[in-house]
């Protein structure tokens, strides 16, 4: 039996202010979170639904540094482009606060100062990185180096991206300042520690006892965790962006941004409700859902509980936390430093008013169970060929129907036939199906449920041929376009928690008060007589060129990532000294150059090499044009075997360099040699 709750607390993680949000972060939290919070809104229950920006933590004052702005200004811009997309896309928070505020100072200050007086950290002093350039102790990303575990050169002192290892910044193999790119050495500093080793027996119980209902990729993180045994975590850092540690003799130090930022649920709940914030936290009969992805399941299931477990004074943990897994993009993880994303504000200014499309398609295919991709092919088609051809046609035609034969004015349905019942009592069916779905955080296929109903709808219209009764009975045309009318009338309400903006077009051209949950499956939300508000076309067709400049925007992202990523090939394996000198290197002066016929790559040399002249075959054609290179002077090999290329036999080979972009650069001698001279 489901337990009843009197209210609920939805949270949504608190996005970091070093950057605009993307579809991932959409897919996995906060549409989600979105259509939970309206659904439960049309049941009328009690719900608040709080999000905020995390604007601490190192990245952003990394960032800070980079632009030579101060991390105040980063985070300012970038709050405020979230804030607002969010807005735009229809991400119905009660609040969306951020981490800088007073009050969250206060209360995340407070609760470690709580926790201090009540003993409950360890201190401990540690030898920490230290870069004596930069004056500075180096917390988590300031640090980069090689990770002990995969020896991916490139691993944060917090995290190792390629092997998903947390790690402390001592851990690192051969580690650098991020800051100077200094060794840093190892200096002594003191930190405060929560023993999460104490919390573990109350933790597993708690999880894996009371909460084998959540989804099995939060209970299975939840359980390695708890199995490999837990240990004291440091919550302050030596840094100067964060809330300060509040205690004596804590100057320079601050609360560790994982400390604080979900105590920012908290500050949020109270800036929202002054008066009455702590029902939502701390009376039994309310509920909290926290609506993260999987890289935040061990802070919302493990530490933050145990920070509220240490707190005490009534507050309650989650009681669901509906985790998701990752999108990726063509294939592709998103990654906010290489701009392979799909950016939400770029989306809300590149293509106006398809909010619903990309809440649409991040539903269908949320990644729920496992990683999910995200193709701008998929969008078009799911657009297309659902939202346009399934939804928007049974809309379009149910309405149209009552325009052409009553003239906007919804008639009176007379006696009911078989068909009639059957399908409107298939909409009961469907509510059962879609509420089942929705309570256990099902939205793919709760999405599919309420996309049923379009579908009941089509099938209707097109058992029933309207078109054809018109010509022959009168009242049987009546009931069909009533039925009809209330098919669509249930489909705006199945859909309001997925499609809002497509739900309230539908809200006005049906002229339906407003909505509740209960009403889903009635069959009289249209009274007869109502007079329809104008047709108007819920979706559009979205044509190739559309999806074309998206799909160049991320090829051309591509293109730069190759350059900047670019690395030097790893050393080729040791080679005798003897065998290089085997090879026989000469500078030679170019006499004649011409592009080969039906060869795009190929360019024929005449090379003056001292002695008769040779020619040589080269696959430079693409970034030289013949005529530059006469006269010029390159290096080749001489003692290559001749190969015959496009019937033209080669006697050596030209010396190019291999760029980051792939294209070639001839090498030539600094200044003027004699045509023939031997490189050594
Ligand atoms: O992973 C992130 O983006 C974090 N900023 C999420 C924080 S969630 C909560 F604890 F505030
Ligand atoms: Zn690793």
């Amino acid at each position: 039996m489901e337990k009843k709750f009197k209210r609920t607390l939805i949270t949504t993680a608190l996005p970091y202010a070093n950057g605009p949000v993307h579809i991932g972060h959409l897919a996995g939290v906060y549409i989600p979170a979105d259509i939970y919070a309206r659904y439960l809104r049309l049941r009328g229950d009690d719900v608040v639904m709080i999000g905020g920006s995390d604007e601490h933590g190192v990245p952003i004052t990394i960032k800070a540094k980079k632009e030579g702005v101060t991390p105040q200004d980063v985070v300012d811009r970038y709050h405020k482009i979230i804030k607002d997309s969010f807005e735009e896309l229809g991400i119905s928070m009660d609040i969306y606060s951020r981490t800088t505020s007073d009050i969250h100072s206060a209360t995340a200050s407070e609760f470690f100062r709580h926790l201090y007086d009540k003993g409950e950290f360890v201190e401990k002093t540690s030898m920490q990185l230290y870069d004596e350039k930069a004056n500075q102790f180096l917390a988590d990303r300031y640090v980069t180096g090689e990770c002990p575990h995969c020896h991916n050169p490139k691993a944060y002192g917090d995290q190792c991206e390629a092997c998903g290892t947390s790690l402390n910044a001592t851990d690192l193999i051969n580690p650098k300042s991020a800051i100077t790119g200094n060794t840093p050495v190892l200096r002594e500093t003191k930190h405060w520690y929560l023993p999460l080793d104490k919390w573990e027996p109350a933790l597993r119980q708690w999880i894996l006892e009371g909460h084998k209902e959540w989804k099995t990729n939060v209970y299975g993180q939840c359980k390695s965790w708890l199995d490999l045994g837990l240990q004291p975590r440091a919550v302050s850092r030596d840094l100067d962006w964060g809330v300060p540690v509040p205690v004596e003799g804590a100057e320079g130090k601050v609360l560790y941004v994982w400390f604080d930022a979900p105590i920012g649920y908290i500050s949020n709940t109270k800036e929202l409700l002054p008066d009455t914030w702590e029902k939502y936290w701390k009376d039994p009969e309310s509920r909290i859902i926290n609506f993260i992805g999987k890289d935040n399941i061990v802070f919302h299931c493990i530490v933050f509980p145990a920070m509220l477990m240490a707190y005490g004074d009534g507050y309650q943990l989650p009681d669901n936390v509906p985790a998701n897994e990752f999108l990726n993009l063509e294939g592709d993880k998103i990654s906010t430093s290489r701009n392979w994303a799909v950016w939400l504000h770029e989306y809300l200014r590149d293509l106006p008013g398809k909010q619903d499309v990309l809440r649409y398609v991040l539903t269908a295919n949320a990644p729920e169970t496992r990683d999910n991709d995200f193709t701008w092919a998929e969008f078009q088609q799911r657009n297309n060929s659902e939202l346009v051809a399934i939804l928007g046609n049974f809309v379009n035609r149910a309405v149209v129907l009552v325009k052409k034969y009553y003239d906007g004015v919804t008639p009176a349905a007379g006696t009911l036939e078989e068909v009639d019942t059957t399908t409107l009592a298939e909409i009961g069916t469907i509510k059962q199906a879609l509420s089942e779905a929705l309570d256990t955080f099902h939205f793919r296929d709760a999405l599919k449920e309420a996309m049923n109903i379009a579908r009941l709808g089509n099938r209707y219209i097109q058992e029933t041929e309207p078109w054809k009764v018109a010509k022959t009975d009168a009242a049987r045309l009546a009931t069909i376009l009533n039925t009809s009318l209330q098919i669509a009338a249930n489909l705006a309400i199945a859909i309001e928690p997925f499609l809002p903006f497509t739900a309230e077009k539908m809200v006005k051209m049906l002229r339906l008060g407003s909505m509740t949950w209960d009403d889903l499956g009635r069959t009289d939300l249209i009274p007869a007589g109502t007079t329809l508000g104008e047709a108007e076309l819920l979706f559009e067709k979205i044509e190739d060129e559309t999806i074309k400049a998206q799909t160049d925007r991320l090829a051309r992202i591509k293109e730069e990532n190759k350059v900047s990523q670019w690395q030097p090939a790893p050393q080729a394996p040791d080679v005798d000294f003897d065998t290089f000198m085997k090879a026989d290197l000469r500078v030679g002066t170019v006499v004649e150059c011409e592009k080969v016929p039906k060869a795009d790559k190929l360019l024929r040399f005449l090379i003056d090499d001292g002695g008769e002249k040779r020619t040589i075959v080269s696959g430079i054609a693409k970034y030289y044009k013949p005529e530059e290179l006469v006269g010029k002077q390159v290096v080749f090999i001489a003692n290559l075997p001749p190969r015959k290329l496009k019937g033209i036999t080669s006697q050596g080979m030209i010396l190019s360099a291999e760029n980051a972009d792939g294209s070639l650069t001839v090498i030539s001698p600094s200044a003027p040699a004699t045509p023939g001279a031997q490189v050594k």
